[in-house]
């Protein structure tokens, strides 16, 4: 569980930044509807549920740095008995108050007639534009009313600003109890991984290797993070394929992306193997390549490095690999310059991780790379996508592989997150032969 004390800490950081006179306003997501009156279950905003740990649908967020009568206003839905008998419980305007922290409470259907006064007395309002556009125009539309009512006294805010800006830069910093959930979903992806491993035989459908992570996530009280992908085959080339559909083939390898959701935070992992156990010739060359890949990008996760050496790394190493195997003709020099290697390697190798799985977080710092440090936590996820076309010898022809776990910058260097799942051909291949 996330450490509650975390939430004011986080808040009480945010107003420092955003300074006096200012008011921030954050909604949480919608509930969806997947088909008529069914919904998706419902996901918090990550922004929303960073700054609150408030959990339930039609909620938002005041912040109001300094105010005396209250920072920490929270809009949320009432208690009602017969609702909550349907639908569920609800903490109700108690609950905001006396479990989540919040100064004071509010029905969301009174949202319009008390926010218009709490934005009036503010010079800034940190609301990022945007993002969904029915509480955009509920937002805006109140700082135009006060606008149209200046001329008789009234004051008006004369700034929007992003409030993106202040918070993700914060997410993109993990404190000790987000690490700690963060292993926590980590372990439990990896041994959901280690099952599939031995789960899976020729014949067995992809849908049901999907099944050990459904089941194992559930099991410690998450979900699948993502949507997980199991390709079989020339399935492994698809790199959003979840149709999970297929059957797994004898000699072919099979790719498994799939990552859990503890506590709202995601662990992403890759792992390929054969579906027989053990490699072919061409399969283990190509999988040793990405390992190799992996290996000197995970080298260069070091705070002081920049985002893009881990990337640079497996362009470098893949680049001379395919070199080496036939699959690029020239020198290794020209082919990076010229990205030769983008048809077989066409993603970058990786993303900064958290509460979303393709977390927030500036990658660039004006035109620079971002600087690594401590509290950054990253994917590293080198792959080759193999075609079918004539000019690629038949033996590696429609494999497809990726290797991915979840790195940490440590102080020292780095923490590999996902460890507990092996990768290497050996250990793979011994994990299988069971
Ligand atoms: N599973 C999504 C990704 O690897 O980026
Ligand atoms: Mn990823
Ligand atoms: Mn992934």
């Amino acid at each position: 569980m996330m450490n509650a004390r975390e939430f004011p800490k986080r808040r009480k950081e945010l107003m420092r930044m955003m300074g006096k006179d200012t008011i921030a306003i954050l909604p949480t997501a919608k509930e969806k509807v997947r088909n008529r009156d069914a919904e998706y279950p419902f996901r918090t905003d990550s922004d929303f549920y960073y700054l609150t740990g408030f959990p339930e649908p039609e909620a938002l967020m005041v912040l109001l740095p300094g105010r005396e009568n209250g920072e920490f206003i929270l809009f949320c839905r009432e208690r009602d008995a017969e609702k909550e008998t349907w639908h569920g419980r609800r903490a109700g305007i108690e609950g905001a108050c006396e479990i989540y922290g919040a100064d004071d409470a509010f029905p969301i259907e009174d949202l319009g007639d008390i926010l218009p006064g709490l934005i009036e007395s503010c010079d800034r309002v940190f609301y990022t534009l945007g993002n969904e556009s029915e509480s955009d125009q509920k937002i805006t539309g109140m700082v135009h009313t006060l606008r149209a009512q200046a001329r008789s006294g009234k004051h008006t805010p004369h700034e929007f600003v992003a409030l993106e800006h202040l918070l993700h830069d914060m997410r993109l910093y993990k404190s000790r109890s987000e690490l700690k959930v963060m292993r926590e979903a980590a372990h439990i992806s990896a041994a959901a991984h280690v099952k599939a491993m031995q789960a899976c035989k020729p014949g067995v459908m992809e849908y049901q290797l999907e099944a050990e992570f459904l089941y194992a996530f559930r099991r410690a009280n998450g979900h699948p993070a993502y949507s997980t992908i199991v390709g079989g085959g020339d399935n492994g080339c698809i790199l959003h394929y979840t149709e999970n559909s297929g059957v797994l083939k004898d000699g072919d390898l099979v790719l498994i992306d799939a990552g859990a959701e503890i506590d709202n935070y995601a662990a992403d992992i890759t792992r390929t193997f054969p579906v027989n156990g053990r490699f072919s010739e061409a399969q283990r060359a190509l999988y040793q390549l990405v390992l190799d890949a992996q290996y000197a990008a995970i080298e260069q996760v070091q705070p002081g490095n920049h985002w893009n050496d881990p990337h640079e790394a497996t362009v470098k190493v893949l680049t001379e690999g395919l070199v080496a195997l036939g699959l690029l003709k020239g020198s290794v020099a020209e082919l990076i310059e010229e990205q030769a290697y983008r048809r077989f390697y066409m993603h970058r190798t990786g993303h900064w991780l958290g509460l979303d799985v393709h977390d927030v977080g500036d990658y660039k710092v004006g035109d620079e790379w971002r600087v690594l440090e401590p509290g950054m936590v990253l994917t590293i996820e080198p792959g080759l996508y193999m075609g079918a076309e004539k000019d690629i010898p038949k033996r590696f022809r429609n494999i497809g592989i990726r290797i991915e776990d979840d790195v940490v910058v440590t102080k020292e260097g780095h923490e590999v997150m996902t460890d507990g799942v092996p990768k290497e051909i050996a250990a793979i291949e011994q994990l299988m032969a069971g």
